[in-house]
């Protein structure tokens, strides 16, 4: 990030210091099928409306100097909603990624995803590892896109890889601590959360990333995700700046 900019940029407009902007933002994206239900339009509407957000986030971590962002797109428990809204969601995947490629580029931020990606489409998958590929060397940012995710399921995922080993005997069960947990999640090159956003006013964290968010800062807004722009989450990165994290320790 440019340090520079951001820093004189962050001074005008959230007036924090760049010390206390978190470098990892996680963010559930919710009430797209409320905003939708609002103005009398059907669900996928309202993720399409929430893929425009998706963008101004994106961009608003940029000026802010967020190193990294994931958001929560579909989640593992997702597979249970009708059909064609998950047709609608795989459908606006495909077309996001081929409106906002280059932009990636342009920009050199890495995209990431977490999660049980042989679950999605094919076609998506291979449009997905081909972007990650090609923008694996960028160092402006990194976008993680969580599908198919599910924090529960990505912890036994992790169990069973080391259970695998301890089983070929190339790992003794009393090695295990939670650096070697951490370290076969999904991303173990990703830095833990800082602070998680939720919108729409829920407080629940609905299974995700459960194991990383041990210390993130929580933050909820009533705005639904169609609505949340620069502004909303710069809110939030005013207030997470307010906080004092203790990690456990004294003042
Ligand atoms: C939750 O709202 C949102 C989702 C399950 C999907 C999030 C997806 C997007 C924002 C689409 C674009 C994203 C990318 C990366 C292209 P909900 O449907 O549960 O809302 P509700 O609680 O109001 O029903």
């Amino acid at each position: 990030m440019n340090i520079h900019w951001f820093g004189r940029r962050l001074r005008q407009q959230i007036m924090v210091e760049p010390a206390k902007v978190p470098r990892h933002v996680a963010v559930i994206m919710d009430g797209n099928g409320r905003w939708a239900r609002n103005r009398g339009l059907p669900r996928v509407k309202g993720h399409e409306a929430g893929a425009e957000s998706v963008r101004a986030v994106v961009q608003a971590c940029r000026e802010a100097g967020v190193e990294y962002l994931t958001l929560y797109a579909f989640s593992v428990e997702n597979w249970i909603r009708p059909r064609d809204e998950i047709r609608g969601l795989m459908t606006l995947l495909r077309l996001f990624l081929n409106k906002h490629e280059d932009e990636l580029h342009k920009n050199k931020i890495r995209l990431r995803v977490v999660g049980r990606l042989g679950d999605l489409p094919t076609g998506i998958q291979k449009e997905l590892k081909r972007v990650i590929k090609e923008t694996s060397d960028y160092g402006n940012g990194t976008v993680t896109l969580a599908l198919s995710y599910g924090g529960r399921s990505e912890i036994v995922d992790a169990v069973r890889i080391l259970a695998d080993k301890a089983r070929k005997g190339e790992l003794n069960p009393e090695d295990i601590d939670e650096e070697m947990i951490s370290s076969h999640l999904y991303a173990p090159d990703i830095p833990d959360p800082d602070l998680m956003i939720r919108t729409s006013g829920e407080m629940r964290i609905s299974n995700f990333l459960l194991w990383q968010i041990s210390y993130a800062e929580i933050y909820v807004t009533d705005v639904l995700w169609p609505d949340f722009r620069e502004e909303d989450f710069n809110n939030a990165l005013k207030e997470f700046a307010r906080r004092h994290r203790r990690f456990g320790n004294v003042e």
